[in-house]
């Protein structure tokens, strides 16, 4: 069974594993205990172990889904929609009245679970992710040969609570 419940200290050092997992380049440990121990973020235990985990933030009647992430082993088995259904929950009784989020625009499991949970899309961030360092690539401007590391773009989505 799967126990949503808000941070405590002794869940952000394995939360902080299952994330660096997936990140490019992921944020610093002091950065991501911050975010988790805001006392909004929520944890997903499973058998009271860490499986995943929501980062939010909130600035007046507006809560941001700052990260989602799932253990790898433990995805399509409707961790990560518990853990959105939940911010609902929460969001409701902070008397949010919208919830925002960005994603990449290549990650189409983390915008399904989205769309299928009622966020639209509002707009764009050109170049806004950072990608790996092996997809650089050269480029020529002013007849300077300068390298160029690809950037991509972030969908901003939105759902009205
Ligand atoms: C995005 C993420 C959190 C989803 O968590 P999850 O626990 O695997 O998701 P769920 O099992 O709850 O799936 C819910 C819905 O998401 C969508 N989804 C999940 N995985 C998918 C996949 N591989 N391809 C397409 N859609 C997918 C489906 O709509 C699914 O609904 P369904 O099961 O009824 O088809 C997880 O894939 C993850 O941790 N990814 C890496 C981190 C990341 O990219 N986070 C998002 C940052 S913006």
């Amino acid at each position: 069974m799967v126990v949503i419940s808000a941070f405590t200290e002794a869940e952000v050092a394995l939360a902080y594993c299952i994330f660096k997992t997936d990140r490019v380049n992921p944020w610093a440990y002091s950065t991501f205990e911050k975010s988790a121990l805001n006392s909004i973020s929520l944890v997903a235990k499973k058998n009271e172990i860490t499986v995943g985990f929501v980062l939010l933030s909130s600035i007046l009647d507006e809560l941001t889904i700052e990260d989602i992430t799932v253990q790898v082993n433990q995805r399509n088995k409707g961790i990560g929609r518990q853990l959105i259904q939940s911010s609902f929950i929460l969001a409701t009784q902070m008397q949010q009245i919208v919830i925002y989020l960005e994603v990449r625009f290549s990650n189409t499991p983390a915008i399904e679970l989205y769309r299928s949970m009622g966020f639209e899309l509002i707009g764009q961030r050109k170049n806004y992710y950072e990608t790996e360092r092996g997809q650089e690539h050269v480029t020529h401007i002013n007849n300077k040969i300068t390298v160029i590391a690809p950037r991509e773009h972030a969908y901003i989505m939105k759902k009205i609570l």
